[in-house]
């Protein structure tokens, strides 16, 4: 029988698990306890598991629906859709193409109108020193706002924009397209309650054009101050990658970022499966956010 030990690993998000192989099937009570551990620490970090893609794919599938990754095609493993390749490992002689993925905070597929739920990421190579990732809780940012900060922001929408992905213009320009035709910009609410824990939580991050109903002059500061605010050292975990280590995160209340830490000559190879989410947010056709470029224009047809 499994013996779980859980162990907190940061004060604001993560732990770790051990006492499972996750090559098996959970039982119940062992997929139970997971899910609770996983609600109160929102990141769980699974060490020394050698896990090929179909294993991956099979332990991912236990906690919901998996993303086949239409959202970007290009990027994920050919043989297996579910899986999207994060790796600098050259791909038939080339630079990979998500050898910068995630290096600005955000939340998987903010930019499409299902967020992905839950993301599990399982390091198969890593550089010697670096390469590590961060989470910040979304949670503790959002209860930590003063209660009239809390309330202006009840009601604003944020605009997530595929093209603001970090390092997205030296990827392949046509794949890069295709990627915006997949997906145009999406407003989400910028406080959201969390479907199983019922709190509430920031859902921001860099990938934010602005607010809707607002200038790109008056959404700069303001989520400037909340993406800073939300990103406090207080409410992160980094983590240090092993090789076999995977990580299961929720999107729901958290950002992450991928570091940059590291020599990028040296291998990092990682495989990511995706859960889905529920469907939210609108397509954002604009109209009514009026930047300084806009009102001079209309202030000259006018004059
Ligand atoms: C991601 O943003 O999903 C990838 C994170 C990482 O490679 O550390």
């Amino acid at each position: 029988m499994n013996r779980i030990a859980i162990t907190p690993l940061g004060f604001a998000v993560g732990a770790q698990v051990t006492g499972l192989d996750l090559r098996e099937p959970l039982d119940d009570v062992s997929r139970q306890a997971l899910l609770q551990a996983w609600h109160k620490h929102l990141v769980l970090v699974f060490p020394g598991q050698d896990l090929d893609a179909a294993q991956q794919i099979a332990f991912s599938a236990q906690f919901g629906t998996l993303e086949q990754n239409d959202f970007q095609p290009h990027y994920r493993d050919p043989a297996h859709p579910e899986i999207l390749l994060v790796t600098n490992r050259k791909m038939d002689g080339k630079p990979s193409e998500t050898r910068n993925t995630g290096r600005n905070w955000h939340t998987d597929l903010s930019y499409t109108t299902r967020p992905a739920k839950a993301s599990l990421l399982l390091c198969k190579e890593k550089p010697p020193i670096g390469g590590d990732t961060m989470w910040a809780n979304m949670y503790l940012a959002y209860e930590t706002l003063s209660p009239k900060m809390q309330a202006f922001i009840e009601s604003l929408e944020a605009i997530h924009d595929v093209s603001l992905i970090k390092g997205i213009e030296q990827r392949d320009p046509e794949k890069v397209a295709d990627m915006k035709r997949r997906n145009p910009p999406v407003a989400h609410a910028v406080v959201k309650t969390h479907p199983d824990t019922g709190r509430k939580a920031l859902f921001l991050g860099q990938r934010i054009r602005g607010f809707v109903g607002f200038s790109e002059e008056e959404s700069a500061p303001i989520l400037r101050f909340l993406n800073e605010h939300a990103t406090s050292s207080e409410f992160v975990y980094r983590h240090r990658w092993s090789v076999n280590d995977l990580v299961m995160w929720d999107n729901r209340c958290l950002l992450h970022v991928a570091l940059p830490d590291f020599d990028q000559t040296k291998t990092r190879h990682m495989t990511r499966t995706s859960i889905l989410g529920e469907l939210s947010g609108y397509y954002y056709k604009g109209g009514d956010d009026l930047g300084r470029e806009s009102v001079l224009q209309a202030i000259a047809a006018v004059s």
